[in-house]
Formats: C-alpha cells, structure tokens, sequence
C-alpha cells in the first residue's frame, strides 16, 4: 500500500536518507547524510524543521553530516548508546542513545531499535572511532501504523520475528548490493517481514550499486507485495 494511504508521507533524499512525515505533522529524518550527499538534489539540501533523527550507523554515507544537521535542525536524535555518547561529546544533549529491543517514544511517535547484520564506525580526522553496532528501526507513527527502516543489512532470519513482533506494513530496504542486500535478499526479507509495500534505499548512488527497483520487482512477482520506488528528491 502506498505510503499515503497508510496515513505518513515519505520523501527520499538520495542514498539511505530517508525523511518521513506523520498525519501529526512532526517530520523524522533517517540518517541525515545531506551535504555531502551526491544523489540529494540542491533544494532538497534545506531541510524542514526536524522533530527526530534516527541514526542507524556510523559510515560516512549515513553518518558523515549528522553533526552539521544537528547543529541546524536542534532534533531530538535517536541512535545506538555508543553513537550517543559520541554525539554527547561534541555538546549534544537531546540524545536518546539506546539499544537493541529497546524503545522510546518520542513526539508522539515510538521507535524500537533492531538488529542489522553491518558493521559500523566513525572516521574523524583520519581516525577510526568505534560506534557500537549497526541497527534498523521500527516506527510506530501515531496512527499506530509501522514501518521498517532497514539501515544497511543482509537479509537474516529474525526478520521473520520482527514481522511477527510488530507487524510493519512497509519497510524501507538496502537493494544496491556491495555494502548491503540485493534484490535477491531484499525480496526475502520483505516476504520474512510480511510487508505489504516495500521502499527500496541504498541504490543508484554509485555506479558500484548496481541493484535497482525494476530487479526488485523481477524478485518480488508472484507476490502481492508492492515497489513504492522514488527517484531521489521525490515523496510518497
Ligand atoms: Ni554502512
Ligand atoms: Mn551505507
């Protein structure tokens, strides 16, 4: 189902940033990798007022311009306990630095952290600083409808369990292969999951991406399960 119909709206940025907004008007960026962001268009660089960050880890193609993001935006930022402590070290304080399982409910809007089969670190000044673990997200928007933001991951079986637990409708997945899942996977997952819609992320950034939306399709046939694909700057 399409994300308007399910009561959220959805704007890509290019890569695996994601802006989502609610019924309720807050708007919840998904890893603000925005400046540096070769496939964000110019305009869309000028972010809205944000109420929440998700950060999902902390690879440059996800993490590299969360600081400047936050120092404009002022969210509330949730993200692994290792990343906030980080973020905790350069004067953020409206940080929520959690782990797997857990929740929090913020504006209205509750997300749950779970696993994503990646890896994760900050690079700063040449240096390697390690950030916990990679994560994935389930937000629950405050029409009680869900979706599940992927980060990058492989496809593993406790999707099943996170279908089962909190019964996303759509779920935003990694398809471009190399660092992440590729159609094969990602058509797996969704049908581990249960969704009814899927949003494919991480494509088409770099020519080395190759997967796209079209072989997700080719995966998903025989399913009733749809392709909400977007071109980068585009909402559902
Ligand atoms: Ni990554
Ligand atoms: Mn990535």
């Amino acid at each position: 189902m399409n994300p308007k119909k399910l009561g959220f709206g959805v704007t890509w940025l290019g890569h695996a940033t994601v802006l989502y907004r609610t019924e309720g008007g807050k708007t919840i960026l998904v890893d603000p990798w925005v400046d540096h962001n070769p496939a964000c268009p110019e305009p869309m660089k000028k972010l809205p007022p944000l109420d929440l960050v998700l950060v999902t880890h902390g690879h440059g193609d996800h993490f590299q311009d969360c600081i400047d993001v936050l120092r404009r935006a002022n969210p509330d930022v949730v993200c692994i306990y290792e990343i906030s402590l980080y973020l905790g070290s350069k004067g953020f304080t409206k940080l929520h630095g959690i782990n797997k399982g857990g929740s929090v409910t913020l504006h209205g809007v509750r997300v749950t952290m779970v696993q994503a089969v990646h890896s994760s670190s900050i690079v700063e000044d040449d240096r390697l600083i390690p950030a916990g673990e990679p994560c994935g997200y389930v937000i629950e928007f405050e029409n009680g409808v869900r979706l599940y933001h992927a980060g990058d991951t492989a496809v593993f079986g406790d999707m099943k369990l996170i279908g089962e637990l909190y019964r996303p409708s759509i779920a935003a997945l990694p398809i471009g292969d190399l660092f992440t899942m590729s159609p094969l996977e990602a058509a797996a997952a969704a049908k581990l999951l249960g969704v009814g819609s899927v949003i494919p992320i991480h494509h088409s950034t770099f020519p080395a991406l190759t997967g796209t939306p079209q072989s997700l399709r080719d995966h998903l046939k025989g399913t009733s399960i749809e392709v909400v694909e977007l071109k980068p700057g585009e909402s559902a």
